[in-house]
């Protein structure tokens, strides 16, 4: 089914993205396990792209810093004495020693630990030992730490080793419209966990590219193939969703929720989680029996109503689909992002130094406060943390889990990765709910060819 008639089935309160015309891709084998790939693909896109690294409320006050990688390099972000926040690549200028190893921490100054060589945070260069000793002169006044592109928005730290990019604002296109009503940045967070995967980073951001995979991958076990039986609490068909692409090259899924169709057996009767959301906003699952095609605009007036004086301010903002599907978002290159009315869950994959056929994998969740994790949130996301600010939990695949449904979806990965090799792999067949897939590789493309500006 094309794109335009499957939006015909949707709601007209959806707000408009741009649609692009999407050329079709083979997604060859060896883009995901090439050194030669990978090594473009650093050169033309990793380091010419905005990417999500750091949370603001992780640096509260002046001096303090959050360190990051993604691929060979080391970010670090710190504090200023204006409030504003500065990246630098984390790398002293004497001879290239990193001067931190910690994921974050506080400094009056960064002091180096090979030579002692102390950099503000500033960047500039307070000390170094011995200084008449320099034949080029006192490096301190003359040397300063490699300053990065660096903004934030919706409480996260994004930076840009591109010296040339464009602002944040313009590389998010509509995304930002979309989220700046959230106020996200007051969200606290309920889950870190990062994992190295053992596939190409672009296994995991093909997959959350797209939703065909989700009745199989997702399906309760022991249930058949089948339209509309998994726990999301969202109609996950494809008739029903709607896909945007904007032109940036962010991808946009919104699946409608608080509808009890995925929800509803035989007997007419909500489920959950759907019940459990419909209790939680005052609403009995009964009076819903064999019209569950009510609940989903039944919600949107209950939350409408009731949650401003649930501390929900933000709902009045909102439109009426906001308060009820799920939107997908995958931002070029490798962030993707369910926002839900009270959660904003994201998954990201950044390249490993070294390997192709390896990546760091980031499963995070953010949730209002006070309102918190509802159980509701709790059951989609398989969350067991009640506290709000978690610590970082770092892992080896398999050692712990990355919540149910990522663990689902990680359990295909390896074989898939795996399979690419094969030469007995000609590229890939894709279903047109598979759009945006061949998008994110016809961008990478773009971006080696340098189509893309
Ligand atoms: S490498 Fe940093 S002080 Fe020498
Ligand atoms: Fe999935």
């Amino acid at each position: 089914m094309a794109e335009q008639e499957i939006h015909k089935n949707l709601p007209s309160d959806l707000p408009d993205w741009p649609q692009q015309s999407v050329r079709a891709h083979k997604l060859e084998g060896d883009r995901y396990s090439s050194h030669e790939f990978a090594e473009q693909e650093w050169e033309h896109v990793w380091t010419k792209v905005w990417l999500l690294l750091g949370r603001e409320d992780e640096l509260p006050n002046p001096g303090d810093w959050q360190q990051e990688e993604v691929g060979r390099e080391s970010i670090l972000m710190v504090r200023q004495k204006d409030g504003s926040i500065k990246a630098f690549y984390n790398v002293c200028q004497h001879r290239g020693h990193r001067l931190v190893s910690d994921d974050k921490g506080h400094v009056r100054r960064f002091i180096c630990p090979y030579h002692s060589w102390a950099w503000n945070p500033d960047g500039t260069l307070d000390f170094v030992q011995d200084p008449d000793d320099f034949p080029d002169g006192n490096p301190c006044g003359k040397l300063l730490l490699e300053e990065i592109a660096c903004e934030t928005f919706a409480g996260f730290i994004w930076i840009n080793m591109d010296s040339d990019c464009v602002s944040l604002r313009e590389y998010l296109g509509p995304v930002w419209g979309d989220w700046e009503v959230y106020g996200v940045e007051n969200w606290k967070r309920y889950v870190a966990k990062t994992t190295v995967a053992p596939v190409n980073w672009k296994v995991v951001m093909d997959n959350f590219n797209e939703s065909y995979h989700v009745n199989t991958v997702h399906r309760p076990k022991g249930a058949e193939v089948e339209k509309l039986r998994i726990h999301s609490g969202v109609d996950t068909s494809h008739t029903t969703s709607r896909f945007d692409m904007a032109d940036e090259g962010h991808g946009r899924m919104i699946m409608l929720g608080g509808y009890a169709g995925p929800a509803i057996d035989k007997t007419g009767v909500v489920g959950e989680p759907l019940a459990g959301i419909l209790r939680e906003w005052d609403l009995d699952p009964a009076d819903f029996t064999g019209r569950g095609e009510a609940t989903r605009e039944a919600l949107q007036q209950a939350r409408r109503k009731l949650g401003p004086g649930r501390g929900y301010d933000y709902f009045e903002k909102l439109n009426d689909s906001q308060l009820t599907d799920a939107y997908h978002y995958t931002l070029f290159p490798n962030f993707a992002v369910s926002l839900w009315v009270d959660g904003f869950h994201f998954l990201r994959a950044r390249p490993h130094p070294t390997d192709p056929e390896k990546c760091l994998f980031d499963n995070w969740w953010y949730a209002p406060d006070p309102g918190g994790v509802t159980d509701a949130a709790r059951t989609t996301a398989g969350l067991v943390e009640r506290d709000a600010v978690v610590e970082h939990e770092i892992f080896e695949p398999g050692e712990a889990s990355m919540g149910l449904t990522i663990d689902q979806d990680m359990s295909i990965f390896p074989a898939q990765q795996k399979g690419m090799r094969s030469r007995g792999y000609k590229g890939a067949y894709l279903a047109g709910q598979e759009s945006r897939v061949s998008r994110l590789h016809a961008l990478i493309d773009d971006y080696i060819a340098g189509r893309h500006s």
